[in-house]
């Protein structure tokens, strides 16, 4: 007789969901929608980074948006406040859409991890931002599958070496190759470039205009991408 597959086990308690998979596979049907996705998501115990953090921060933006864009993890206002790139970085990246001639509209945003990881400062009441570890970058990663899924984004951004080293592997390097379009299954173009708070931690103003304005260079192909169908876009015509 042949031996049935055995069905992953969701241990359900009270509003929660444990996997036993160790990620969030087991949470997404199939067919989900984005808002599907984003209501699941609020239940995810598969990392223990949901004991940190006030609640799961899913990504935002049309689920036709052409353009992706992949954070680490939110921050403390995004946190707060239950939406991706809301806090100081996230009005640095608005600036920089607009200056790059992006609407957010066009513009899907979401983050590697979910959670928000934080310890607290050794004064004051500060939450201090921690980096994810793989095992939690691991965890989260179905949610950020089935997003790409749903919204097949035809250029996908990664912002900062957390979010690039994630998707495009270990060894990549923003410094050496940030601006360019690299080669990858996740999306027709796929480009990464710095986190908008490495530009808000620049020591002074003129290195902060410096790295402004090579953000906003490297938002400008995407823009000049969108603007001009390729061969090479799967999805054009
Ligand atoms: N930094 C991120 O990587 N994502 C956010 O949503 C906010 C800050």
């Amino acid at each position: 007789m042949a031996r049935q597959k055995k069905k992953p086990e969701k241990v359900k308690s009270a509003s929660s969901v444990v996997t036993r998979s160790g990620t969030a596979s087991e949470l997404i049907t199939p067919h989900a929608t984005l808002d599907d996705l984003k209501v699941a998501a609020r239940s995810c115990r598969a990392c223990d980074l949901w004991k940190l953090g006030t609640q799961t921060v899913f990504g935002e933006g049309s689920a036709k948006a052409r353009i992706m864009l992949i954070g680490e993890q939110p921050g403390d206002q995004e946190d707060r406040m239950g939406r991706p790139f809301v806090g100081p970085a996230g009005r640095l990246l608005d600036l920089a859409l607009t200056a790059a001639g992006i609407d957010r509209s066009e513009v899907y945003v979401t983050n590697v991890v979910k959670h928000f990881k934080w310890s607290p400062a050794e004064r004051g009441k500060r939450r201090i931002h921690k980096k994810p570890r793989y095992s939690e970058i691991r965890a989260c990663r179905p949610w950020l599958d089935a997003e790409l899924e749903i919204v097949k984004p035809r250029v996908l951004v990664c912002l900062g070496a957390s979010s690039a080293q994630s998707l495009l592997g270990r060894d990549f390097r923003v410094t050496q190759r940030r601006g360019q379009f690299v080669d990858s299954t996740l999306a027709p173009y796929v480009m990464a470039t710095v986190h908008p708070s490495s530009i808000l931690r620049a020591q002074d103003e003129d290195s902060r205009h410096v790295q402004m304005e090579a953000f906003i260079s490297d938002l400008k192909k995407v823009a000049e991408l969108l603007r001009s169908p390729s061969p090479k876009d799967k999805r054009a015509a």
